[in-house]
C-alpha cells in the first residue's frame, strides 16, 4: 500500500492531538513495544516501538534551572538509550550508546538526572541503532519551561515525522537500505504530526498560541508555511532569536525546531493552518477550526523572549580556532576512497559495508577524537557540502552559532542544513567537557558515514 499525500489529508490522519503532559520531578520512562493507528481506519494498527506505551512519547515539561530524574526501563527486544537532543546536559547523560553510556539492555534500567540550562523547545530519542529505533517510533517532544513565560492562550507542541509503511501497515523493516542510506535517506509515505486521530481542534479567534515545531523524521525536511495565523518566529533549536523573524516559509531539517507566536486572524468558521508547501503543494498539518472571538486582539507585535545562558557564551571570533569540515560521498558524487574502521579503502569496498560518505575523508566513527579542544576554547567550524544532498549536521552538548561570510554572527541553533555546493559555518564555545558526538542528522546518512566526534577536556 503507498498512501500519496492527499490520501493522507483526507483521512485526517494528520490531525492534531496533544499526549499527555509529564510534570514530575523523577519518572519512569518505559521503552516497550505497543500499536498504535497509523493508517487509515479499516487497515490494522501498526506495531510500534514505544516510550511510555505511546508515539510519540510523552511530552515531558522541564523546568529551567531546576533538577530532572528519569529512570528509563528498557522493556524492547534490544539494546537502547535515551539522549536529550539539544540540552546542554553533562557527558555521562547525553545518551549516545558506545561513546557516552553502555547501551540499556533488554530488562536493564539506566538513572537519567540533569538540570536544563536553558528553556525552549527540544525532543529526546534513542541513540543507538537510531534508524530503526526512530524509524519504529522511540522519540518524543521535550520543553524546557521558562521561569517566565510569554503570554499565549495555548502552547502546543507539533511533533513532525514521516513512517514508512508497507503489507499495509507494518513500518518497513528495509533500515539499511543501500539506495536510502547513499540518496536523502529513509524518506517516509505517510506524515504524521502528534499521535494520530481523526481529531481536529478549534480555537477562539484572536487567541495566541505558541506552536513548538519539532521535525523529528529521521531524513525528511519539512518546508513549512502558516495560513490564518499572524506572528513570528520566536525561537529556532530552542534559542530565542534577538528579534522575531517573519514567518514566511519554515525549514526544517530533521532535529531541528522552530518555535512560532501566533495570532489567529484567520475568520470564524474558517481553519487556520500549519501546512507542509513541500515542491509548492499545500498539505495541511495542523488545523485550527476558527471559532467566535473570546477576547480583543491584541498588539500585534510579538515581543522576544529572554536570552538563555547559552546565548551569553563569549564567541571571540579572531582568536578562534578554525577547522573545515569537508563532507564527501553520496550518489552522484561517490567516494573514491576514505578511512574506515582505521582502513584506507577505495568506494566499491565501502559500499559493500554500506559505507557511503565522509567527513574529511573520515567514514563514520573514527577511535580517536576528531579534534581535542580545552574547555574555553572558541571553535569555527565551516561546513563545506560538496555532495548532492542536504545535509543536517547536529552538535551535542553544546549551541553553536552561524558565522556569515562578512563575519557578523547570526541565529544559535544546534543543528544546521546545508544544502548541496553550500559552505556554512558555525562557532561555538566548548565548555562542556567530554566526548561529543557530531554527526549529520539525517540518520540514514549518519549510519552510513556521516559522524564523528569531539572531546573538550
Ligand atoms: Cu538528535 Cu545525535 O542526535
Ligand atoms: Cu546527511
Amino acid at each position: 500500500m503507498r498512501l500519496t499525500r492527499r490520501q493522507m489529508l483526507a483521512t485526517g490522519a494528520a490531525a492534531l492531538l496533544v499526549p499527555g503532559r509529564s510534570r514530575a520531578a523523577t519518572q519512569t520512562l518505559v521503552a516497550k513495544p505497543g500499536e498504535v493507528q497509523l493508517a487509515p481506519v479499516g487497515l490494522p494498527a501498526t506495531p510500534v516501538w514505544t516510550f511510555g506505551g505511546t508515539t510519540p512519547g510523552p511530552e515531558l515539561r522541564l523546568q529551567q534551572g531546576k533538577p530532572f530524574e528519569l529512570m528509563l526501563d528498557n522493556a524492547l527486544p534490544e539494546a537502547t538509550t535515551v539522549h536529550w537532543h539539544g540540552i546542554r546536559v553533562p557527558n555521562a547523560m547525553d545518551g549516545v550508546a558506545g561513546l557516552t553510556q553502555d547501551p540499556v539492555l533488554p530488562g536493564a534500567g539506566f538513572r537519567y538526572a540533569f538540570t536544563p540550562p536553558d528553556a525552549g523547545t527540544y525532543w529526546y530519542h534513542a541513540h543507538m541503532n537510531s534508524v530503526e529505533q526512530l524509524s519504529r517510533g522511540l522519540s518524543g517532544p521535550l520543553v524546557v519551561e521558562e521561569t517566565d513565560p510569554p503570554d499565549v492562550d495555548r502552547d502546543e507542541v507539533l511533533f513532525l515525522r514521516d513512517w514508512r509503511l508497507v503489507d499495509p501497515a507494518n513500518v518497513s523493516p528495509d533500515f539499511d537500505n543501500h539506495h536510502d542510506m547513499a540518496h536523502a535517506g529513509r524518506l517516509g509515505n505517510f506524515v504524521t504530526v502528534n499521535a494520530m486521530t481523526e481529531q481536529r481542534q478549534s480555537v477562539p479567534r484572536y487567541s495566541r498560541l505558541r506552536l513548538r515545531l519539532i521535525n523529528a523524521a529521521t531524513d525528511r525536511v519539512f518546508e513549512l508555511a502558516t495560513s490564518g495565523l499572524s506572528g513570528a518566529i520566536v525561537a529556532v533549536d530552542g534559542m530565542p532569536v534577538e528579534a522575531p523573524l517573519p514567518i514566511g516559509q519554515i525549514f526544517l531539517g530533521p532535529g531541528q525546531r522552530a518555535d512560532l507566536i501566533v495570532d489567529v486572524t484567520a475568520p470564524e468558521g474558517e481553519d487556520a493552518l500549519v501546512a507542509d508547501v513541500f515542491r509548492g503543494e499545500t498539505f495541511a498539518l495542523a488545523s485550527f477550526t476558527v471559532t467566535a472571538p473570546e477576547r480583543e486582539r491584541r498588539a500585534p507585535d510579538i515581543p522576544p523572549l529572554a536570552q538563555n545562558p547559552a546565548q551569553a557564551l563569549a564567541l571571540d571570533l579572531d582568536a578562534a580556532r578554525i577547522e573545515p569540515m569537508e563532507m564527501q560521498g553520496g550518489a552522484m558524487r561517490g567516494l573514491r576512497s576514505g578511512t574506515y574502521q582505521g582502513e584506507q579503502m577505495d568506494g566499491r569496498a565501502l559500499a559493500t559495508k554500506g559505507q557511503y560518505w565522509s567527513l574529511n575523508g573520515q567514514v563514520n566513527m573514527p577511535d580517536a577524537p576528531w579534534l581535542t579542544l580545552s574547555a574555553g576554547e572558541t571553535l569555527r567550524i565551516p561546513f563545506i557540502n560538496a555532495t548532492a544532498f542536504p545535509h543536517a549536521m547536529h552538535l551535542h552538548g553544546h549551541h553553536f552559532r552561524e558565522v556569515y561570510q562578512n563575519g557578523t554572527l547570526g541565529l544559535w541553533r544546534d543543528t544546521i542544513l546545508v544544502d548541496p555546493g553550500q559552505v556554512r559555518e558555525v562557532a561555538f564555545h566548548a565548555d562542556n567537557p567530554g566526548r561529543w558526538l557530531l554527526h549529520c542528522h539525517m540518520l540514514s546518512h549518519r549510519m552510513s558515514g556521516m559522524a564523528t566526534w569531539i572531546e573538550v577536556i
